[in-house]
């Protein structure tokens, strides 16, 4: 819906990327200004314990489409839905297991961690939240009929992880057209993964946690839709400088900010011209800037 002009030309750079100076301008057919897409991170989790299904229903019941989450490998090969690479912070795996410091997620299987409480740390109501599997949690974002945002965290932790979460995407029908065309991007603080993503499976959308030079985003163009850098530190040329490169899809690369919780800062980084901020508290970014129906939604053409 929104006019993106093309305003100069295209040109090949190093064989892989297209360098396209582009008019950013957000305007609705209407003329009026739209806001960016915005991302419950960890689920809505100023309101429910991060990277829980409780977390995934309560952005459902607040009215947003976009989760991110976490996800990581346990000791037998399952995939799990988490931040840290400890359980410690989020689980009560140390009353559980008080012999297993440093209660690494990589030390323990599947079974061990369906045992844990993911919810009490959170608060009493949610006792008795489980860790969910990547299995369950996309079932329950599809059930709920939301986007994921899906990081690889930790990747280097886990060898094959990018192929063995692409499998697991499939299996649950994540991979068809009408998922990739709107409602999946898998993202990552390592350039290598999300690579590694690109190739394996060509049709995913992909983004890149972090700031890269200016100078290196022909490169990064070649395999990741989106930029996706901490809202600190970000500045509106950077911004409009991601803009101007066409990304693996043969559209401007995107620019997803975090994490932005307070209404001003959500004002400001908007201002920016920013396609995305990711945020603890979703309704309250939402009011502060307004959001693009359906901006990363199918009819899009993503
Ligand atoms: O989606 C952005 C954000 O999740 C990256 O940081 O540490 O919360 O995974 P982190
Ligand atoms: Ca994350």
């Amino acid at each position: 819906m929104h006019a993106r002009a093309i305003a100069v030309t295209t040109t090949a750079f190093l064989g892989v990327a297209l360098l396209t100076p582009l008019s950013h301008a957000r305007t609705a057919q209407s003329g009026e200004d739209e806001g960016p897409t915005v991302v419950a991170h960890r689920g809505a989790s100023a309101y429910a314990p991060e990277n829980t299904l409780a977390a995934v229903d309560k952005a459902a019941e607040l009215g947003i489409r976009w989760v991110e989450n976490d996800v990581q490998r346990t000791r037998d090969g399952e995939l799990v839905v988490l931040h840290d690479d400890s359980l410690r912070r989020t689980t009560d795996v140390e009353e559980v297991f008080p012999d297993r410091s440093p209660w690494k997620v990589k030390d323990f299987t599947a079974a061990e961690i369906a045992r844990l409480d993911a919810g009490s740390w959170f608060g009493s109501e949610y006792a008795g939240a489980r860790v969910p599997t990547l299995k369950q949690y996309v079932e329950r974002v599809e059930h709920n009929h939301q986007k994921l945002l899906l990081e690889l965290k930790n990747p280097q932790l886990y060898p094959g992880i990018e192929q063995q979460t692409l499998k697991v995407l499939a299996n649950e029908g994540w991979l068809d057209r009408r998922h990739v065309a709107g409602r999946l991007v898998v993202q990552s603080f390592s350039a290598d993964s999300i690579r590694t993503v690109h190739e394996i499976k060509p049709a995913v959308k992909t983004g890149f946690l972090g700031t890269p030079p200016v100078s290196d985003l022909p490169e990064y163009a070649g395999f990741t839709d989106q930029i996706n850098p901490s809202h600190g530190s970000l500045s509106v040329s950077y911004v409009s400088s991601v803009h101007a490169f066409t990304g693996p899809h043969g559209r401007p690369m995107e620019v997803f900010a975090w994490t932005v919780d307070d209404a001003a800062t959500a004002r400001r980084i908007a201002g920016y011209d920013v396609d995305g901020i990711i945020t603890n508290k979703p309704d309250v970014v939402r009011e502060a800037v307004g959001e693009e129906e359906d901006r990363n939604g199918a009819s899009t053409g993503w």
